[in-house]
């Protein structure tokens, strides 16, 4: 049975115990809720694994309550110091070399060298990282493939009775992962498109390799099919067939039937917090009404339509 905690301060502790257990806990984020496992354990992080059918080989983000903890297990570069101050805590997460006594289990890594550190933006999340008091490991809370949760029902919906419990905090303010930036090497790198927008990012450290390159290979997490909602989804339509229930980006969408407006306005912030809840809606509505799939209005390649952008190509790709 899954335990759904309010995220008070007697929720929080009990999360935290049960953290320190051994146990899974799901959490709400800023950007999208996470599957947490205290980092430090090498089983706990195995049952992240089982619970969400993820590739072994796909690592795992550690999330800490402020950024000297999180320097603790990395060893920083200048421009890792900037950044953190600049942007966490917020929607960004680093990959930098593990230090020698980092005590986060290899598995969490996929035995890589280098570590993806997070502090996240969020008050609960932040308290119940310090109350924990070790580094968690915490993927988005969904089974491997599908939409991440941005919600608690969200959670529920994926992984109920695979998670000892459930931290309530609401919806998720930004609604899309963080963005993974890779500092272990020679030049930074974009591995994901996130929260923290390119722009924002290349405003405080100059120019950035966007990844397109040999990024996709380098992060070992980016399957090109992800993200994906059971219909299939078609990418940049300006109209939806009949037989097709409609992802609306802007004014007036002519279409009768199912409709998921992101964002009227086409502002990106509020689409991309709009955007996993509304593949999930249209997903359920269109396979209720026996529909054919998804078409998906096109949105801007920037700021954060970038992330929509990745998600929703994703959403779009090939089933493997
Ligand atoms: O917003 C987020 O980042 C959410 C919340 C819960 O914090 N977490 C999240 O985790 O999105 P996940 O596991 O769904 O995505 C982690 C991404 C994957 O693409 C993974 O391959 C990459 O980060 N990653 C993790 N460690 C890495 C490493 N050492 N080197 C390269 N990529 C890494
Ligand atoms: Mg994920």
């Amino acid at each position: 049975m899954t335990e759904l905690l309010p995220a008070d301060p007697e929720g929080i502790a009990r999360a935290a115990e049960l953290l320190r257990d051994g146990a899974l806990v799901s959490f709400g984020t800023e950007t999208v809720y996470g599957l947490g496992g205290d980092a430090t354990n090498a089983a706990a992080v195995a049952a992240i694994f089982a619970a969400k059918g993820r590739p072994k080989f796909n690592p795992l983000i550690s999330h800490y309550p402020d950024t000297i903890k999180a320097f603790e297990d990395v060893t920083p570069n200048a421009i890792a110091h900037s950044l953190a101050r600049e942007f966490w805590p917020g929607p960004l997460t680093m990959v930098l070399p593990r230090t020698a006594e980092c005590r986060v289990a290899m598995i969490a890594g996929a035995g890589l060298d280098t570590l993806a550190v997070r502090v996240p933006a969020h008050r609960d999340a932040l308290a119940l990282l310090a109350a924990v008091n070790r580094p968690v490991a915490a993927p988005s809370a969904n089974r491997s493939g599908q939409v991440s949760p941005t919600t608690a029902a969200h959670v529920l919906d994926g992984l109920r009775d695979r998670v000892a419990a459930v931290l309530d905090s609401g919806p998720c303010a930004v609604g899309v992962e963080s963005t993974v930036l890779d500092l272990s090497g020679a030049r930074p790198i974009l591995l994901r498109p996130g929260g923290v927008t390119l722009e924002a990012i290349e405003a405080a450290i100059g120019p950035i390799d966007d990844g397109a390159t040999d990024g996709a290979m380098r992060s070992p997490g980016q399957m090109a099919s992800h993200y994906a909602p059971s219909l299939p989804v078609r990418l940049n339509a300006e109209t939806a067939a009949d037989d097709e229930a409609l992802l609306a980006f802007g004014p007036a969408p002519r279409h009768a039937g199912t409709i998921f407006q992101l964002s009227e306005v086409m502002d990106l912030i509020e689409a991309a917090s709009r955007l996993f809840d509304g593949l999930r809606w249209l997903d359920m509505e269109g396979g209720r009404l026996g529909l054919r799939g998804i078409a998906a209005k096109p949105v801007p390649e920037t700021g954060l339509g970038r992330a929509i952008n990745d998600r929703l190509r994703r959403a779009a790709a090939p089933r493997g």
